[in-house]
């Protein structure tokens, strides 16, 4: 019953239905409630009214079925990073896909390894999903809105398109009125109402549309499909010479709910690999990103400074279908940049000094003696892990996360 219900959801608004909520173990994790607030969500996630000039959403920047900016993907040499609403400012930092997001853990200091671990964003600035979510709508260089209320208004004015969608949805699920949006009596009643949108922006998030299990990995993993003997060997290599297992984790783990969890791809950690800096045009310019060190929270409790330099180690979950890599999209194509995990230490190879030098880790990558082949043989490994190989394995109940 919640299927069908979810069906007609998403047939509503006019969008088809990929994700991984078919077998009764995911149906019966999700109530009618959780599937309204996610479509709610998905309703929010496409809305370009809520960007200074209608012409920005969510979803621009993080485009189904991968969830990322298509205007990078086509052009990821010249385009590194993406415009914002008003098209001429843009931000320092590579989109990444918002895809499989859902599963980095809350931000925290783990004590026993001595490591800064989840959160959102490059830097993990935002501890959640949901509190990433109420980022982009007022950052000038994205949505750009000047205020919360100025965001709730767009979502309640009669025009928009969505309005009695979003006047049923906001009811049903939050018990709010369109008034109340158009007209909060306080700041504190317009701050749980912003929190509301993030909240139903974080649930759309954590449905099987972004976290499918569809890749040629999954169906490796569950046995229904063949590695070609060079992706078999790229496997290997990845797990094994390589060492990209050391942070990219590729074994499958256990679920909060206890059922198998299959691999992210990545530990959530931070580490500086010394990317260098990007002489693109467009970010030139900018001062040195300090990444995850130059959080002012960071600073204060780590005058060291040994996070400086350091990024979230990224799911390569979609990895060949979201160029360029890196915080900086300092890298146009994944061969560019297995090479320079290859060889960023091999003199005659000249690549440029890292963007920081503080905290690079010379131990785990830079001189990997990867053969030619044996590159291409990664290459080919890592493009097992695009989605869309065949139907969402649904392999795993949501939302167990934060
Ligand atoms: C103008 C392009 C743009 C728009 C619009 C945009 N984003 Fe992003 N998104 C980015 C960039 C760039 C980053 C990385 C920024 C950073 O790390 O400092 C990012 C990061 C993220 C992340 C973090 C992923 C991770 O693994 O750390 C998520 C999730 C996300 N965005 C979701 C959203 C949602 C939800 C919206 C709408 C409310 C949105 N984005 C609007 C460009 C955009
Ligand atoms: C010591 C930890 C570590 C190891 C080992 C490692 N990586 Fe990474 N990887 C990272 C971090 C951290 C980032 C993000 C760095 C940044 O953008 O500054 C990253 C980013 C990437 C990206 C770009 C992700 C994106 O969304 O743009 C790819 C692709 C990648 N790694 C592949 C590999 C491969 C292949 C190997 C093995 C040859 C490997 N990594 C080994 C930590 C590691």
């Amino acid at each position: 019953m919640h299927c069908i219900k979810h069906i007609a959801a998403i047939a509503a608004v006019g969008l088809t239905m990929s994700g991984g909520w078919g077998s009764a173990h995911a149906g019966s994790m999700i109530g009618a409630g959780a599937l309204d607030k996610a479509t709610l969500g998905e309703l929010l996630y496409f809305d370009q009214n809520l960007s200074i000039n209608r012409n920005q959403a969510c979803a621009s920047c993080h485009t189904p079925p991968h969830f990322v900016d298509p205007a990078n993907v086509a052009n990821p040499a010249n385009s590194p990073v993406s415009l914002g609403s008003d098209r001429t400012l843009n931000g320092g930092r590579n989109a990444p896909s918002a895809a499989y997001a859902a599963f980095s853990p809350l931000f925290h200091w783990n004590a026993t390894d001595g490591l800064y671990i989840g959160g959102q964003f490059w830097d993990g600035r935002a501890g959640t999903l949901a509190e990433q979510a109420k980022g982009p709508f007022l950052n000038p260089v994205e949505m750009a809105m000047p205020s919360k209320g100025a965001v709730l208004k767009r979502i309640a004015e009669r025009a928009n398109s969505n309005f009695d969608r979003y006047r049923k949805l906001f009811y049903s699920v939050y018990g709010v009125k369109t008034d109340q949006l158009r007209d909060p009596e306080s700041d504190v009643e317009t701050n749980a109402l912003y929190d509301m949108v993030a909240d139903a922006i974080s649930a759309f998030e954590k449905t099987g549309k972004f976290n499918q299990f569809s890749s040629k990995f999954d169906y490796v993993l569950a046995g229904k499909a063949a590695f070609t003997p060079s992706e078999a060997n790229g496997q290997a290599i990845f797990n094994g010479k390589a060492g990209c297992i050391a942070c990219h984790t590729s074994t499958s783990g256990t679920a909060p709910d206890g059922s198998v969890m299959p691999p992210m791809f990545t530990d959530f950690t931070y580490d500086n690999i010394g990317i260098p800096k990007s002489m693109n045009p467009l970010i030139a310019g900018n001062a040195i990103d300090q990444g995850l060190g130059g959080r002012a929270d960071i600073v204060a409790r780590d005058p060291s400074g040994s996070q400086i330099g350091k990024f979230k180690v990224m799911s390569l979950r979609n990895i060949a279908v979201t160029a360029p890599y890196g915080h900086n999209g300092f890298f146009a194509t994944l061969e560019d940049i297995v090479h320079f995990y290859n060889t960023r230490d091999v003199a005659s190879e000249r690549w440029p000094a890292p963007e920081v030098t503080q905290n690079v880790n010379t131990e785990e990558l830079g001189n990997l003696g990867l053969s030619a082949q044996e590159e291409a043989d990664v290459v080919a490994f890592l493009r097992t892990l695009t989605d869309g190989y065949g139907a969402p394995l649904n392999q795993f109940a949501f939302p167990p996360f934060p």
